[in-house]
């Protein structure tokens, strides 16, 4: 090659990496500043199958027949396809991109008015995006008897700003956000870790002796031991 045609190349390469960070730089202002990216959200739960449902399809495995399931942040409710027959499907979200869907805004502070304690509470790829995470944990906790939660841990030497880039508003090692479930009295277990790193949890509120709740996952085979 040409010691032009080299030259030419390099400073294209460099203004495409200039480019590349000025909009990550970009991504992650809009999520420090806009408090819940709802033009992004209203895509997602019109948009189709998305291209995680692997994951909804995890978490449906784990939930047996006949259960109610009340799916928090819901998108586009492909969950509903994935759950095993006689399941009671609620879903909610701030999109109402069907009109059962129960408006909740948690940035907000609005959490749905549930009177019926429901067997599953869903938050699948939702934690990420939230801005109270203590107050999510106890008020979501409380709405059914057990929650199944996914979340992206920091990992060592991730960066921040990618984090931030994507939407992400919360941070926690794997650790902290244990640490959290146990200073929030949640009886916690990790159902399965995904090939990047993604968690699902299983939580719990602790109940007092007498009113314990025995968990009984049907079909599970990647529950890592105790
Ligand atoms: C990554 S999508 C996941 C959607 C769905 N759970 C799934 O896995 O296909 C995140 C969902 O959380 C909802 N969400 C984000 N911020 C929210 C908030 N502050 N209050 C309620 N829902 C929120 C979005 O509308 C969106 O449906």
């Amino acid at each position: 090659m040409w010691p032009v045609e080299l030259t030419i190349k390099r400073i294209r390469s460099t203004k495409n990496r200039i480019v590349n960070w000025c909009r990550t730089c970009a991504s992650a202002c809009v999520t420090l500043i806009v408090r819940t990216n709802v033009r992004r959200w209203r895509k997602v739960a019109f948009g189709g199958t998305p291209s995680w449902d692997e994951r909804n399809r995890t978490i449906a495995r784990f939930i047996p027949s006949g259960s109610s399931v009340l799916d928090l942040g819901c998108g586009a409710q492909t969950m509903r396809q994935h759950l095993k027959p006689g399941c009671k499907y609620q879903p909610c979200d701030l999109i109402m991109s069907t009109p059962d869907v129960i408006f909740c805004d948690f940035n907000a502070g609005v959490y749905p008015d549930i009177k019926e304690h429901v067997d599953y509470v869903l938050c699948s790829g939702v934690f990420e995006y939230i801005r109270n995470p203590q107050e999510f944990l106890r008020r979501v906790t409380a709405f059914g008897r057990i929650v199944l939660m996914s979340y992206h841990p920091l990992a060592p030497r991730e960066s921040r700003l990618i984090r931030l880039s994507m939407n992400w508003i919360n941070h926690f090692q794997k650790a902290e956000l244990e640490g959290m479930f146990d200073n929030l009295g949640l009886t916690w277990a990790i159902l399965h870790i995904g090939d990047y790193g993604e968690v699902i949890y299983s939580l719990e509120i602790n109940r007092k002796a007498g009113e314990d709740y025995t968990t009984d996952f049907e079909g599970i085979t990647d529950r890592p031991e105790d």
